[in-house]
C-alpha cells in the first residue's frame, strides 16, 4: 500500500454520500490524503510512462471526440477536472487556441509538471473535485476528467454529474473517464468490486483507491438526472494488451463500451422531454 491509511479495500461498496456531508475546499479526508500523496509521488514520472505509441494512439482518439464537442463560435470556456501534468490542456489548446482553459487537480505535483511545459499562463487550481460546489462555475462549454480521472473523485455518482452539469451552459457538453467495473483485464485480481486499489502504469511502490462503474450505471445516472449521454471506451485491448500491432484495431472498436479498462461517459446535452 501506499500512504498508510486505509480505508476503501478492494470490493467494499462505494463510500461515503457527500450530498449529505459536503466537504468544504479547505478540508480534506483520508481518501483525499492519499490521492494527493500518491499522485505527486507519480507525477515526476507520470509524462514517460505513457509517452508508448500506444498511449499516442489513445489520445488520438480522445481528442478527436473532444473536437466533437467543443462548440464553434467564440472562445469556448474548458474545466478540466483532475487534469494532472496537462495533456487535456495540450490536446485542447490544439483545437481551439482561443479557448478559455480551467485545470483543477488536487495534487501540486502534478501542477507543477503541468506548469513546466507549457509557456503559457494557465489558470490552475490545486484543489480537490470535491471541493467545488455547485455555485464555483458558470457557463462552461465543456467539462473533461480525461483517462479515468473521474474514478479518483469521492464523490457519490450522481453528486458528481449534478455539481458537473450545474456548471454547465445549455448547450455545454462533458467528457468524464471512469475505470470499467467490467473490465476483464482487472478481473482476475480485483474481481467487480467498486473501490479498487489502483496502480498506474510503471509504478510499483503504491496504490490510491478509484472507483470503478459500468456502462449502465453511468447512462441510469444521466437519465435520471436528464441527460443526454452515450458510452464509449478506449477500445477492447486497452489496459489488457497494449500491443502495437492492435493500435488499429482497438481504435476502431473503441466507440463500443464492453469490457475495456476504462468507460469514458459523453454527454451532450438535456435530454427531450418526454
Ligand atoms: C490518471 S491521472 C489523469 C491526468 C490527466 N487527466 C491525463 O489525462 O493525463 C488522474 C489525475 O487526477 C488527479 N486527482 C485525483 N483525485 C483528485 C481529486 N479528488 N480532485 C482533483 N484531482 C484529483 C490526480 O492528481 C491526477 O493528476
Amino acid at each position: 500500500m501506499g500512504s498508510g491509511g486505509i480505508d476503501f479495500g478492494a470490493g467494499e461498496p462505494v463510500c461515503r454520500d457527500a450530498v449529505a456531508r459536503p466537504v468544504a475546499t479547505n478540508s480534506t479526508t483520508p481518501w483525499l490524503e492519499r490521492q494527493k500523496y500518491y499522485w505527486d509521488a507519480v507525477a515526476p514520472t507520470y509524462d514517460l510512462q505513457y509517452s508508448t505509441e500506444w498511449s499516442a494512439a489513445e489520445n488520438v482518439i480522445v481528442a478527436r471526440r473532444l473536437s466533437t464537442l467543443l462548440p464553434e463560435g467564440p472562445a469556448p470556456k474548458v474545466l478540466d477536472l483532475g487534469c494532472g501534468t496537462g495533456l487535456g490542456y495540450g490536446m485542447l489548446t490544439e483545437l481551439r487556441p482561443d479557448m478559455e482553459y480551467i485545470g483543477v487537480d488536487a495534487s501540486a505535483g502534478m501542477l507543477d509538471i503541468f506548469r513546466s511545459k507549457f509557456a503559457d499562463d494557465i489558470q490552475l487550481l490545486n484543489e480537490p473535485v470535491e471541493g467545488l460546489l455547485a455555485d464555483r462555475f458558470h457557463g462552461i462549454d465543456l467539462v473533461i476528467a480525461t483517462f479515468t480521472s473521474a474514478s479518483y473523485i469521492d464523490l457519490r455518482l450522481r453528486e458528481l454529474l449534478a455539481r458537473v452539469a450545474s456548471w454547465m451552459k445549455p448547450s455545454g457538453c462533458i467528457y468524464l473517464s471512469f475505470l470499467n467495473r467490467l473490465s476483464i483485464g482487472s478481473m482476475g485480481a480485483l474481481g467487480f468490486g467498486r473501490v479498487i486499489d489502483y496502480s498506474s502504469r510503471g509504478f510499483t511502490s503504491g496504490t490510491v483507491p478509484a472507483k470503478r462503474y459500468t456502462s449502465r450505471e453511468l447512462i441510469e445516472t444521466c437519465a435520471g438526472l436528464g441527460l443526454s449521454a452515450r458510452t464509449v471506451s478506449l477500445g477492447p485491448f486497452a489496459g489488457v494488451f497494449e500491443s502495437k500491432f492492435f493500435i488499429r484495431t482497438n481504435a476502431l472498436l473503441a466507440n463500443y463500451g464492453g469490457f475495456g479498462h476504462t468507460v469514458d461517459l459523453m454527454i451532450t446535452g438535456k435530454a427531450a422531454a418526454k
